[in-house]
């Protein structure tokens, strides 16, 4: 434990199951990565709700022996990570936690680069842009299914393997159809060319444009690998001197050969294969010996996962950790039967239709029946319109003048944060904790100065934590999570423009923890495409009134005509969904309007009963 200065700490869940103990497939995701990346920029610790000594002893074939790791009971750990949901990094100055399966996997990436910056093969993972599984779970269906959707139902198929149920679930099934979708890639002419003309060196085998992703392709696939397996070489331009001959160069791009899957993200070895590797392991070694027929509606996965233990490196991470690959026999193609990929393409289809409503006219018909029916955005009169900070004698730092923020900017930031603040500082008591929720760099958090920040984006999150640290500031804690991963109590949540359905997760967790809130909402355009959250919130107004007006939001321009009662409305659902839970809610206009175009804000309490009646 002397080290505990020197490295952030990585926590990760064990537990115990017919008294041995066992690895949720998150925290073996974590320890893969960490082996294929022999990364020892971290101090590890297993956490239990057990006080038994030996777990770790007792799971040492899945640790890389190179890893310091020692053993931590839950009741023991640091608040801010009990606040959490594992795996997570604590980091050296005991204050920045990091929580959630894609953000700890991303920062074990960015600490072993800072380690050592060379490792040309840790950075490939993050992909082209580097952002592999960087959008959140909640706006990204894709996160959300490498990171929530396969483990948890590999996880549930694992509790009883003989449960015909759950021996295929539709998370791998959607995995096996996006494995057969064509990819697209940065640059990928040259490749295709070169696939053009090795189809045309083997004559035969030419499949038409378009039609290979309708039957299983003809294992001629060795190229996309080739290519791929090369980038993580460090000699990635092998090969690419000679120049196609002159009727190669002149085809259309748009009549080249699509490129298949080689990877879950397309043609690279990516951070998404490193997690769905132990997943998929499991997953197949199980149904292999109690359901093997099931391989038969997965041949692309079971080619997805061979390809895997070809690149350089993954073999030894798996057996380091305890994982013994195997090569299953893939199938022989039977593209006559049309079951996986029909039930699975079906189900994409309906989501990508339900996201498109028509509509046409204008939101004021829809006004007016809502009217007609006594429902009308109410606004309560702001208790205290000229309440201010006093500005002038706080801090320089204080003042919100992000980067070059114009005077102006700057002038409106202050008016929302005295709005916000005001009604803060109504309903904390002394020793509350009051969270942020989309704390950005940290406006309302550090003016508090009492608070947990929580907010995804790094960046912003690091510069709240500089920003502090200038101000001596000791009672702030920082979270880089989706909102979900903090599970810790807390008394008063805010969310200063909390964009789109973030104002209805802000809200489910406040009054899932029977906290107050103080919400700004923002981009009501955007809760149409929400996954997570069904509109209207509340009974009280029909769904197509409440999507129908969100249409006109997603349209800026028409926030000063109608928006106003539009967004109203939308809120006022909000305000109702909260009430149904014995909440008193109030929907207000900060002081001055001026201060922003989305200048709602959703004062809620909850009940002093848990009965509550109004
Ligand atoms: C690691 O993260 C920090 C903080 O976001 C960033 O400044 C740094 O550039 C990253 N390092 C690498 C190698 O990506
Ligand atoms: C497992 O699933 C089967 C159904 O396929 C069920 O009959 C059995 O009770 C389940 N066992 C457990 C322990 O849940």
């Amino acid at each position: 434990m002397k080290s505990q200065e020197k490295h952030p700490i990585l926590y990760l869940e064990v537990y115990q199951e017919n008294g041995e103990h066992r690895l949720p497939l998150h925290t073996s995701v974590v320890l893969f990565l960490l082996s294929y990346t022999e990364s020892k920029s971290f101090e590890v610790f297993l956490v239990s709700s057990s006080t038994q000594s030996d777990t770790c002893e007792s799971l040492k074939n899945h640790l890389p022996k190179f890893l310091e790791v020692s053993h931590v009971e839950l009741e023991c750990l640091p608040p801010l990570v009990r606040g959490c949901r594992l795996p997570c990094v604590l980091d050296e100055t005991g204050r920045l936690c990091r929580a959630g399966l894609a953000v700890v996997l991303r920062h074990i990436i960015n600490r072993t680069l800072e380690a050592d910056p060379s490792r040309n093969d840790v950075l490939a993972l993050l992909g082209f842009k580097k952002t592999c599984l960087k959008a959140c779970a909640e706006v990204s269906k894709w996160t959300r299914l490498c990171e929530l959707g396969i483990p948890l139902s590999v996880e549930e198929h694992l509790r009883n393997a003989t449960n015909v149920e759950t021996q295929l679930p539709l998370p791998i099934l959607t995995l096996e159809q996006r494995l057969s979708e064509p990819v697209k890639v940065h640059n990928d002419d040259k490749i295709r060319r070169q696939k053009l003309k090795q189809q045309k060196q083997n004559g035969a085998t030419t499949l038409p444009v378009g039609t290979m992703d309708n039957n299983l392709p003809q294992s001629n696939d060795r190229l996309e690998l080739d290519a791929a397996l090369a980038k993580l070489s460090m000699d990635a331009d092998s090969g690419s001197a000679t120049r196609e001959s002159s009727e190669i160069r002149k085809v259309k791009t748009t009549a080249l050969p699509p490129l298949e899957h080689v990877f879950a993200e397309g043609l690279y070895f990516t951070l998404t294969d490193v997690v769905l590797l132990p997943c998929i392991h499991q997953y197949l070694s199980s149904v292999q010996t109690h359901a093997e027929q099931v391989l038969d509606h997965l041949p692309r996965l079971l080619r997805w996962y061979s390809r895997v233990q070809e690149v350089p490196g993954v073999q030894r991470a798996a057996k380091a950790c305890g994982i013994t690959l195997l090569t299953p026999q893939t199938p022989p193609p039977r593209p006559s039967e049309p079951t996986a990929q029909h039930s699975s393409s079906s189900l994409l289809e309906c989501e990508e239709t339900c996201q498109q409503l028509p509509f046409v006219g204008g939101p004021r018909p829809t006004l007016t029946k809502l009217k007609e029916s006594g429902i009308e955005a109410v606004f309560f009169p702001h208790p205290c319109p000229s309440w201010t900070l006093p500005w002038e004698h706080l801090p320089e730092a204080i003042n919100p003048t992000e980067g070059k923020m114009s005077d102006v900017r700057a002038q409106r930031k202050r008016q929302q944060l005295n709005n916000l603040v005001a009604m803060v500082t109504d309903l904390a008591r002394p020793g509350n904790t009051i969270v942020d929720f989309c704390s950005g760099t940290g406006h309302v958090g550090i003016v508090l100065a009492h608070v947990i920040l929580i907010e995804n984006k790094e960046e912003s999150l690091i510069r709240a934590q500089s920003r502090a640290a200038e101000l001596g500031l000791q009672n702030i804690g920082f979270i880089q999570a989706n909102l979900d991963y903090f599970t810790g109590p807390f008394d008063v949540g805010v969310g200063l423009h909390a964009c789109g359905v973030a104002t209805d997760m802000v809200m489910e967790h406040c009054v899932h923890a029977r906290a107050a809130f103080v919400i700004s909402p923002c981009c009501y355009g955007f809760i149409q495409n929400a996954n997570k959250f069904s509109f209207p919130r509340s009974s009280g107004i029909a769904v197509f009134a409440v999507l129908f007006l969100s249409t006109f939001l997603a349209d800026t321009s028409f926030c000063h005509s109608s928006g106003k009662q539009c967004m109203g409305l939308v809120d006022l659902d909000r305000s109702w969904a909260a009430e149904d839970h014995g909440y008193s809610v109030r929907v207000m206009t900060m002081e001055p309007e001026s201060c922003s175009p989305k200048n709602n804000m959703l004062v809620g309490r909850p009940g002093q009963e848990r009965e509550q009646s109004s």
